[in-house]
């Protein structure tokens, strides 16, 4: 088969590791760069650079920041004339999931996640952090791999990370504070359709968060068939059918949904690629 990895992002080390996994297991593996966007067209003929027709069977499309629509439109083309396309939801929500829309979706579906709020002003900070109690964690809305995750054990910290996130020119509609879940096991689930494999991630010393990026430890976990469910209905109310999902469990085994992901892991593109030719992968026409 020929597979296409299709992105704006081609300087992502996670590409490669793709294209090892596509030759591993015997396919043709190309880069469709549209980093630089152009295109030619008159009348039943769009041209792209970087893009000819007839070529490609499978075409995963992954980071595509730049020229979104345009290419949202030339994919779902594709997909219409035939070509397999793994897009990961891409053209249906333009990788508009975001932690605060989730988590509100996440809520109302009556998945159990850690007590969060949300505001524009950093003023009202403290009134909240009271409400959810501390420790109060403060995260990016945006951001992933742990990064511009903070821990706040007291209103004191709390106002003085205010301070930081100021002089750093930051804006308080970035951050959701949530509720510090003191847990046993953080677990990343990647599921594909019905299937669910997880693996569960140890923090680097002097650390609460668990991140793979951040020097964590990964293992693979026997996740009993409740937490299988649960990873599949949070992935479901966000409406994905592949896609990663973060839960935390407590030492009394209560189980928190933290966040649903369309970033894979690394090691989870051999399983997808084990699973390319699974129809409800290729939303086939
Ligand atoms: N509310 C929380 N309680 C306890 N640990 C948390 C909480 N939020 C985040 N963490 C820790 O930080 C890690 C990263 O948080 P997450 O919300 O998944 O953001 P990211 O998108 O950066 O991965 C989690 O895997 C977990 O180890
Ligand atoms: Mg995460």
């Amino acid at each position: 088969m020929r597979i296409a990895l299709l992105t704006t992002l081609p300087e992502l080390i996670e590409n490669n590791r793709i294209k090892e996994e596509v030759e591993n297991l015997g396919h043709d593996f190309r880069l469709i760069d549209l980093s630089q966007f152009n295109f030619y067209a008159e009348k039943d003929q769009v041209n792209v650079e970087g893009l000819e027709k007839n070529e490609i069977d499978t075409i995963i499309v992954r980071g595509v920041f730049n020229s979104i629509k345009p290419i949202s439109v030339i994919i779902n083309n594709l997909q219409k004339d035939g070509t397999r396309i793994f897009d990961n939801n891409f053209i249906e929500h333009k990788y508009a999931i975001d932690k605060v829309t989730d988590l509100i979706k996440l809520s109302y579906s009556g998945v159990e996640i850690p007590k969060t709020a949300y505001e524009r002003n950093f003023e009202y900070f403290p009134k909240k952090a009271e409400r959810i109690g501390y420790p109060v964690i403060v995260k990016s809305t945006r951001s992933g791999k742990g990064a511009s995750i903070f821990k706040t054990d007291s209103k004191s910290q709390l106002l003085k990370l205010i301070e930081e996130l100021k002089g750093e020119d930051k804006k308080a509609k970035s951050y959701i504070m949530q509720e510090f879940i003191p847990y046993k096991y953080d677990l990343r689930c990647l599921v594909i359709g019905e299937h669910v494999y997880t693996m569960r991630r140890i923090p680097a010393k002097g650390d609460f968060r668990a991140n793979f990026s951040l020097g964590g430890k990964v293992e693979k976990y026997n996740l009993d068939s409740k937490g299988e469910a649960l990873a599949i209905k949070a992935l479901k109310t966000i409406d994905m059918s592949i896609g990663g999902v973060d839960i935390l469990i407590t030492r009394e085994d209560k189980r928190y949904i933290l966040e649903v992901t369309i970033q894979l892991d690394l090691w989870a593109w051999r399983k997808l690629l084990e699973r390319i030719s699974v129809k409800y992968l290729l939303n086939t026409p």
